[in-house]
This record gives C-alpha cells, structure tokens and sequence, in this order.
C-alpha cells in the first residue's frame, strides 16, 4: 500500500477459527488489515483497558505476511464503540481510558487512519446493541469534529468516520449527508465510505443509494467497505415485513458492486477498499469465494487505471 496506490483490505477478527480458515488469503490477496481496536482489549474490574492475546495475534499475523522489505503489513483501526456522538459528560471518563489505550495500540499498529462509526454507541454508561443515529444538526456536528480533533491529536492525524447503518432514523435519511458534509469542515477528517450500509438503508428505508451519494463529498473519502448481510426473521416486526441487516456474514451483493464501480472513479483520494465479515460466519467453503470477492476488488480497483 504505497502513498498513493489504492490498497484491498480485509478485517482480521478475534476468532482462531476465522483467522485459521481465513490465512490463505491474507498474502498475496490483501494490502492491509482492518481491526477495531476494542478487540484487542479486556477491561480490568477498575475499568482499566489492556491489550489482550488478540492483540499479539494480530500483530504476529501482520509481521508473517509483511511485504518484502516492510516490518509488518499495514493495519488500519475502525472502531466500534468510541460514540462520536455522545454528549453526555458522564461519558468523559471511559473516553479517555478509549483514548489512552488508543494511544497506546498506536505504538504497536501504528495505524495508517483510524475510524469509527457515525452513530451514539454508548448512552448512560450501556454499550448499546443498536447503535442511534444522530440528528443531522449544527451540534452534532460541532461534537464529533470534537471528538475526531481528540482522536488526531492523541493517536493519528488521519481519521475518519463511516456513514451509518440504522434501521430507524430520525427524519430523512437522506440528511445524513448535511450532517457528513459539516463534520467535514474539519481538516484530515474523512469518510469511510460503508456502500453496504447505504444499499442497506435504501433498501429498508425506501430510498435511492445513489441519490445520498450524490450529496456526499466523494473526495473525502480514504476508505471504501463493502460486505453482504441477510435478512431478519418474518417474526421481527409485527407485519411480518423483512429487514436487510448489517450483519457481514454473506457474500457482498451485486447492486453493492455495481454501486463500487460507479463510485470509485470518483473517489479521487481513495487509499483503501475494505472487504469486512463477521466471525462465526466462515467456514471451509466460504474461503474460496471471499478469495474471489477479494480478486473482483483489486480488479475494481486496477480498472481506475
Ligand atoms: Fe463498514
């Protein structure tokens, strides 16, 4: 993955199964590595975050398939659980402890940019299953460039934040795209753009992925991630209507794929296209085809020319 060269990643997940079966394409298929950083940890009774096994595990699978010449493959950090978006002050404390420990996993992986996802993912203390949307105003905005200057001045200069995947939203989705575009009034701030979860949203929420991409800024794009998800069980909702969900465990869909090849020319500051899964959701014969989805990405990418 060099400065300006567009890299294939793939997400490397704290489960020896799915990094066993998963080893035959983490060489010659892969640029760099995804993890979210809080798979690496554990927490102390005190609250205290320490890097747990998967943390060497990862980093040893970064040195085994390092590039001729390269200490390690590279590794980019997308987060699950910061909340950019939580505002309340009781929070403070388990920021920083995220941040520390941040700071700290940089020193190991140093992280080429680190992202998370748009969203509140912590409210009163609970981890959240389902993570809430914001609402696309002014302060909202003014928290997460709050939050993004931390995370630049502690842990990496480059950091992003990935389009969200919810199943409600307050209002339009569509504005979404105003809440993007003022955050990004932040400089060496970018998008990791999910093409998964905009398909995903149009899908269960009626509208055209295309027409929220065209109110983005595509040039502020580092990072593009695409994956597959099911459907719920009729039982979820009460009429028996089925959600698309952002559950990583299928392979990518074509109208994703085609949203890829319509998007990538326009993304003219791309460093990355991430392929992501779920662990628990490979097995033996699903090695061969996410080889090939890795295979469609690079060809995606060499078609740019
Ligand atoms: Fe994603």
């Amino acid at each position: 993955m060099g400065a300006s060269a567009i890299g294939i990643g793939f997400v490397l997940q704290p489960e020896l199964e799915y990094l066993d079966l998963l080893a035959p394409v983490f060489g010659a298929l892969v640029d760099y590595f995804e993890i979210a950083p809080e798979t690496t940890w554990w927490a102390t009774e005190g609250g205290a975050l320490l890097a747990n096994g998967f943390s060497s595990e990862f980093y040893e699978i970064g040195q085994r398939w390092a590039p001729a010449g390269a200490r390690s493959k590279p590794f980019v950090a997308h987060g699950v659980g910061l909340s950019l978006g939580s505002a309340d002050p009781g929070d403070r404390a388990r920021q920083l402890r995220w941040l520390r420990r941040l700071e700290e996993d940089q020193g190991r992986f140093e992280f080429r940019w680190l992202s998370d996802h748009l969203a509140v993912t912590t409210a009163a203390g609970e981890a959240l299953a389902l993570p809430l949307p914001l609402l696309p105003t002014a302060a909202a905005a003014a928290l997460v460039r709050g939050r993004l200057r931390e995370l630049q001045a502690r842990v990496v200069p480059d950091v992003a934040f990935e389009n969200a995947a919810h199943y409600f939203y307050y209002g339009d989705p569509l504005a979404e795209a105003g809440l993007i575009a003022q955050i990004l009034a932040l400089p060496r701030s970018h998008v990791v753009l999910d093409l998964y979860n905009v398909w995903m949203m149009g899908q269960n929420m009626g509208f055209d992925p295309r027409e929220f991409l065209r109110r983005l800024d595509l040039s502020r794009v580092i990072e593009i991630h695409v994956a597959g998800g099911s459907y719920s069980d009729f039982g979820w909702l009460p009429e028996g209507r089925r959600l698309r969900l952002d559950s990583h465990d299928e392979a990518v869909p074509e109208p994703v794929w085609a949203l890829l090849a319509e998007v990538l020319p326009r993304c003219v500051n791309l460093r990355g296209v991430t392929l992501e899964r779920m662990e628990g959701t490979v097995q033996g014969a699903d090695v061969g085809p996410i080889a090939g989805e890795l295979r469609r990405l690079r060809r995606a990418v060499e078609a740019l020319g």
